[in-house]
Order: C-alpha cells, then sequence, then structure tokens
C-alpha cells in the first residue's frame, strides 16, 4: 500500500494501463482505500449517469422509490400525469428525511413538522408558517435530480452539466433494439447488502473465468467474447449459445417462449453487458436480469437483482409456475458470485495483497479498471506507458 499522499500518482497504474494481456488488475487499494473510494465518487458517481431501476417498477401515479447510493439518497417517482421525476429525498423545512424504500403516496408529507409536497415537488401545505415574514412556499419545493430513460431504464445525474444519457449510452440502444425491454416488466427484484468494493462486483459479472470454479454446481462454464466497435460508456461480451441460458440444463422443459421478434446477434446467445460505472445486464433469448450496485463506501455495496420478462410472457398462464425454475437459477448463481466478492475483498483488504496478472478471459476486467483510472487520475499519463 501507498501512503494516500501519493495514490493518484499515475506512475501507481502502468501496469494497470498496459495492454490486457500484459496488464495487472488495479492495485488493492483502489478496492479498500477511503481516499480512492472519496475520488470516484467525486469524479464518477456525482458526475455521469446512475442507474435507478426500471419504469414499470413505479406504474401508477404516486408510486415511489427511495435509492441510497454514494451518501445521497432519492426519491424516483411517477406524478399525478404520469411522468417519472426524482427528488432530493429531504424535507425543505429543517432537512428531515421524508421517504424510505418504496410505496405509493399521493403526496409527500415530512414526518417531522408536516410540511407537504405534491407529486411534482411544490410546497402545497406548510401549516405553522404563518408568521414568517415574506415566507414564499414556492420558493422551497423539492429539490429536483435529473432523471432520464432509456426503453425503461432509469437513470439520475447529480450533475447538471452531464451530457444528455443518450450521449452516454452511445450506440447500445440501437444493438439492443431487439429485445425491446420497453415492453418489459421486472417481476421480481431482490438486495444483498455485500461487503466489497463496487468494482469487485462488476468486474465479476463482466468476466468469464471464475465460472468452471465458482458456478461449478449451478451454471458451471461460461465463454464470452469482448464486443468490439462499439460507441458511448459501456461493454459487453458476448457468450453464443442456441437457447437461453437464464435457467439451468436440468430446467430446459421450463424455459419460456423467445422475445418477440428477436433477431441478430441477440437471437444467438446472451449479452453481459456494463454501462459504467455499475449498471450491469444480461439479455439472453427470453429474458433480461438488471444488477444494480449502489456504492455504500470502498468496502460496501448493495446489490439488487431485477428479473424482467416480455408482458406478453408474463401474462401467460403457466408463467408462475415456469419462471420458479429462473428464479432457482438466479438464487443458485448469485449467491455464488456474492460469497466470492467478499472473499476477495477480504483478500484485497490485507496490507500484504499485491495486483496480480489478468487472463486472456478478463479483457472486460482490464477495462473497467482502466475505465475508472481516465476519471480518477489527475492525469492520464500511465497511458503513455503502453
Ligand atoms: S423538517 Fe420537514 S416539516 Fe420540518
Ligand atoms: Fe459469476
Amino acid at each position: 500500500m501507498t501512503s494516500s499522499a501519493d495514490i493518484f500518482d499515475p506512475a501507481h497504474y502502468r501496469k494497470a494501463c498496459a495492454p490486457a494481456l500484459e496488464a495487472e488488475m488495479l492495485p488493492p487499494w483502489c478496492y479498500t482505500a477511503p481516499e480512492f473510494y472519496a475520488r470516484e465518487v467525486e469524479r464518477i458517481f456525482r458526475k455521469t449517469w446512475n442507474f435507478v431501476g426500471r419504469a414499470d417498477e413505479i406504474q401508477k401515479p404516486g408510486d415511489y422509490r427511495v435509492f441510497d447510493l454514494v451518501g445521497e439518497s432519492v426519491i424516483v417517482l411517477r406524478d399525478k400525469a404520469g411522468a417519472i421525476r426524482a427528488f432530493a429525498n429531504n424535507c425543505r423545512h429543517r432537512g428531515t428525511r421524508l421517504l424510505s424504500g418504496s410505496g405509493n403516496c399521493r403526496a409527500i408529507a415530512c414526518p417531522y413538522h408536516a410540511w407537504v409536497y405534491d407529486l411534482d415537488g411544490c410546497l402545497i401545505s406548510s401549516l405553522g408558517m404563518e408568521e414568517a415574514v415574506g415566507f414564499d412556499p414556492a420558493q422551497y419545493g423539492l429539490v429536483p435530480v435529473r432523471v432520464e430513460s432509456w426503453e425503461g431504464f432509469l437513470f439520475i445525474a447529480f450533475d447538471a452539466a452531464a451530457p444528455p444519457l443518450s450521449v452516454h449510452l452511445g450506440d447500445l440502444p440501437q444493438r439492443f433494439a431487439a429485445y425491446n425491454f420497453a415492453d418489459m416488466v421486472c417481476v421480481r427484484r431482490k438486495e444483498y447488502d455485500l461487503a466489497c468494493n463496487w468494482k469487485i462486483y462488476v468486474e465479476n459479472a463482466m468476466e468469464d473465468y471464475h465460472t468452471p470454479t465458482v458456478h461449478r454446481k449451478s451454471i458451471g462454464l461460461q465463454k464470452t467474447v469482448l464486443e468490439a466497435g462499439k460507441t458511448g460508456e459501456w461493454d459487453a461480451v458476448f457468450m453464443p449459445s442456441p437457447r437461453t441460458i437464464a435457467v439451468l440444463a436440468e430446467d430446459l422443459d421450463q424455459a419460456l417462449p423467445q422475445i418477440a421478434g428477436l433477431a441478430g446477434k441477440p437471437a444467438d446467445g446472451t449479452f453481459f453487458t456494463v454501462i459504467y460505472p455499475c449498471t450491469f445486464f444480461a439479455t439472453t433469448q427470453d429474458c433480461m436480469w438488471f444488477l444494480q450496485e449502489f456504492p455504500q463506501g470502498p468496502g460496501r455495496t448493495k446489490v439488487v437483482i431485477g428479473s424482467c420478462f416480455p408482458r406478453a410472457t408474463v401474462a401467460r398462464p403457466d408463467f408462475a409456475l415456469k419462471v420458479e425454475a429462473y428464479y432457482k437459477r438466479w438464487d443458485k448463481a448469485l449467491p455464488e458470485d456474492n460469497a466470492i466478492s467478499e472473499r476477495q475483498q477480504a483478500g484485497l483488504a490485507s496490507s500484504l495483497a499485491r495486483a496480480g496478472r489478468l487472463s486472456g478471459h478478463e479483457p472486460a476486467v482490464h477495462r473497467i479498471g482502466n475505465w475508472v483510472l481516465d476519471r480518477v487520475l489527475d492525469d492520464t499519463a500511465a497511458k503513455g506507458a503502453q
């Protein structure tokens, strides 16, 4: 471990920035040091788009969900006109946290002195403020947070200067159009509170090297290839396969129908995709599942897995029965990833830990590390070593 004073010196990262097959992983402190994490929060999470779930999860006016990430709490809701909005989750009177979890509300009432906000954020009741001189309720609406959507995927940005979501996504929407995500619904979400850095979790999700060992008793070996020639802040690996990989081999008779109209490469296998910094989703022939990572600190991440199917599939009479085979697969494989991620974090927390070399199975791990370094280092001089 280097001293905190020079932790951002590009000289420490020359091996991480070397070409993939010559490269080492990021130095261990990138996963454990509070200073490194603080830099990521400042230069990544506060600057760019963060995935906060699916629009179909807040379907009716008044449906809301609260998201806590990098020290912020944000309410995402559907207003009375059907529009999706996001607000800072604190009262404009004296700052109290307003909502938690998820639910439905007709208005947002503060539990402290009962100020009430409409679903568009306007302050509509502030009883007791009559004597306050020159108090104008119109000046004390909820603080809005930018929210944009792509085919039902909702993203928020804390930075007013962040380019539009469409710029962040590049050509991802065109490449994935065949999946028709806008028509999908999230039928189950499950949360895990993990003792690992957010990068550990994304890196694991994007490499196949671990599959024959970690997933020996579940999904087994997977062979993936990095997608080339894309534009935008994302990466994907593709696993050719003639059928869905969202059920275990023993449950293939429970497989649900393919996504209607699926054609081209999406019909021939599975994509594992990261939208930087840490939105992961997998798309196979019949469904999509996403992993949201909400960083809580250098060694703590809340992970949410959401299971999404086309509306027509969900409407089938046999859906409730057959989806159990999918849940079985996710409930088997994901805890395997969770456990190994926490175990890697524990190892990297040692002062004796050293960066290791990457294999040919881990091009995305290299790209994730370099994407982060491009943003957190003071300059990119380390790249000059390539
Ligand atoms: S802090 Fe919300 S009403 Fe006082
Ligand atoms: Fe895995």
